[in-house]
């Protein structure tokens, strides 16, 4: 066994893709559902199979093993893939020298990007880091909040970085780093963050991928610098604080969005653990999806200004359009989520965010200071302030449900909503898939994925079976054949890489759509199954033992002919007498 089937064959895929999507038992079976993390659906069309320890979207069809999964949903290569499922399952990495360099270069810059994690907080430490230290302190961030968050000082030399890593990193690794800068004229780099209070930005897995460095004085020209696109920090991706966050939006089954790190700070150490905030871009259906996966529902906190505003409307039109359940905290007057929690206090802020109304709710309030609700007319107009937005809800029961409570709400007669809304957009129908194959051969298959007993007493048997040429799932079945003929010890994916497209989904809507079975039953199951098939088709099976003994014949093994040639004879007799009482 590689070091790769080792690891997959000691971790649980389940537990690993649960980090990232909440999955649901389905009955006592080993598979479980959730909704797809790599495309946008309301019904969960993602499964995952325990004992083939595979998963499978029937909406986009993404599909493979725990690797594939990593590699897709970090966006890594397969090697470090691999290395991030062993080291979350405490297995060592052999000691190898890996020789892709996709790999290497992301190895290195993880390695720089430690390193500098690592300096930028000696630095604040250090008794240069006092302005940086006073500048905190002044803003009430505690020694604790620089320590949970890894917040740190970059050095004003403009080489301080540059001159660990040129001794122990390639230029062309230097370059793509994001952290140093190729100079001009002349050889060498300089530091790309210079005298800036520098936030680490992680990826899902806790790694720090990225800095945000916030200027020490308001007369610096940027108040915010932050990392470049590099290999390592894709900007789409990403969202502050979720690493440390995510259990928590599981937990309370929401996040909390805000726009700024200073406001990630304020707002998690006052007790409100899920929240995050996109780093300085507007968001992105990438970064809502990642959302979506540890929670379907949000809570939108974002800054008083008009750009606060703006940016609040285009991530919530985002966010509705990824079907999330949108609430918005708006805490009036001109203080950001970091200055309101520090004026009134992590008590007040945490309820005000578990009373933050829904976003209609939200809107209905801003027609109510808009529109004179004192009249027929002025509640309608308030009321077709609202229709846009519900109007983009998919889901036409939902629409119409929201469409009357936000009537209600605002006292508007529901026929004239319902006249409003009785034409709206088309909601697509589910995607599930149905197996094509019929229920024999989906129960042979099963028995014989499930058990070797089932494989070494059936497929000797079936192999030389007419009827299985003309099974739908007939290349499935070839697959499983070849694979025991060479003896090797099963594996599912194996059966899956001898399979082309339209065979492996055939297999997978098979394994995903069926009840399970018992691996002590399986064999019994594929036996019932064989003796079925064959009385469906005596003939066939004449021709079956026929083509055996053929093969016996070949091999020399003659007492094995004859029996086959007997068990030919009485079959023949059974069917005559069959077909005499039927006349
Ligand atoms: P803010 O200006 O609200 O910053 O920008 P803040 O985090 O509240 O910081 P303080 O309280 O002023 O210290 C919100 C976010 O927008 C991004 C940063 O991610 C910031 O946290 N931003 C802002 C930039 O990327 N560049 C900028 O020049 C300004
Ligand atoms: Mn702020």
């Amino acid at each position: 066994m590689d070091f790769a089937e080792q690891v997959k064959s000691s971790v649980d895929i389940v537990k690993t893709i649960s980090e990232y999507v909440q999955l649901k038992k389905a009955g006592g079976s080993p598979r479980y559902t959730g909704l797809c993390p790599f495309h946008t659906e309301k019904t969960p069309s993602f499964s995952v199979h325990s004992s083939h320890q595979f998963y499978k979207c029937f909406g986009c069809g993404a599909s493979g093993d725990v690797f594939k999964f990593v590699m897709e949903i970090e966006r890594v290569s397969f090697f470090e893939s691999l290395k991030l499922v062993a080291e979350r399952n405490g297995i060592d990495m052999p000691k190898r020298d890996y020789s892709d360099p996709d790999s290497k270069l992301r190895g290195a810059l993880m390695e720089m990007h430690e390193i500098a994690a690592r300096v930028f907080q000696s630095n604040l430490n250090a008794p240069a880091g006092a302005e940086a230290r006073q500048y905190l302190a002044g803003r009430n961030v505690t020694p604790e909040q620089i320590a949970e968050f890894g917040l740190g000082l970059s050095d004003a030399s403009w080489n301080q970085l540059t001159r660990q890593f040129e001794s122990r990193f390639a230029p062309e690794q230097l370059e793509q780093s994001g952290l140093v800068l190729k100079r001009r004229e002349g050889p060498g780099f300089y530091d790309y963050f210079r005298g800036r209070l520098m936030f680490p930005i992680h990826n899902e897995s806790g790694k720090v991928i990225g800095f945000g460095g916030r200027a020490l004085r308001p007369d610096e020209e940027r108040k915010y610098l932050n990392s470049p696109e590099t290999p390592l920090y894709r900007k789409s991706y990403v969202l502050y604080n979720l690493h440390r966050a995510k259990e928590a939006i599981r937990k309370s089954d929401y996040s909390v969005l805000v726009e700024g790190y200073m406001d990630v700070i304020g707002v998690y150490s006052a007790g409100v653990h899920n929240v995050v905030a996109s780093c300085g871009t507007s968001l992105t259906n990438t970064q809502v999806r990642a959302l979506k996966r540890h929670s379907e529902s949000i809570v939108v906190n974002f800054d008083p200004d008009t750009a606060g505003a703006n940016a609040a409307q285009k991530s919530i039109t985002m966010l509705l359009d990824e079907n999330l359940r949108v609430r918005v905290l708006d805490l009036g007057g001109d203080l950001d989520p970091d200055e309101f929690v520090k004026a009134s206090g992590a008590e007040v802020y945490r309820q005000r965010v578990e009373k933050a109304p829904s976003y209609f709710h939200w809107l209905a309030d801003r027609a109510r200071g808009k529109f004179d609700m004192r009249t027929v007319e002025g509640r309608m107009e308030g009321f077709k302030f609202i229709a846009p937005a519900i109007q983009r809800i998919a889901d036409r029961l939902e629409r119409f449900a929201v469409a009357n409570d936000v009537a209600n709400y605002l006292g508007v007669d529901e026929k004239l909503v319902r006249e409003h809304f009785s034409k709206g957009v088309k909601e697509p129908g589910p995607v599930h898939r149905r197996p094509d194959a019929p229920p024999t051969e989906r129960l042979l298959l099963h028995s014989l994925l499930a058990s070797q007993a089932a494989r070494s007493l059936a497929i000797p048997e079936l192999r030389d079976l007419p009827a299985v040429d003309r099974f739908v799932a007939r290349n499935v079945f070839k697959a499983l054949f070849a694979m025991h003929s060479d003896g090797a010890p099963f594996r599912f994916a194996d059966l899956e890489g001898r399979l082309s497209d339209a065979d492996r989904d055939l297999l997978s809507s098979v394994v995903f759509a069926d009840e399970i079975l018992e691996e002590e039953k399986a064999a019994e199951q594929a036996l019932a199954c064989l003796r079925s098939l064959k009385s469906q088709d005596p003939r066939s099976e004449a021709a079956a033992l026929r083509a055996r003994i053929k093969a016996a014949e070949r091999d020399g093994n003659l007492q094995e002919a004859m029996r086959l040639a007997e068990e030919v004879v009485a079959l023949d007799q059974k069917s005559r007498s069959v077909s005499g009482t039927a006349r």
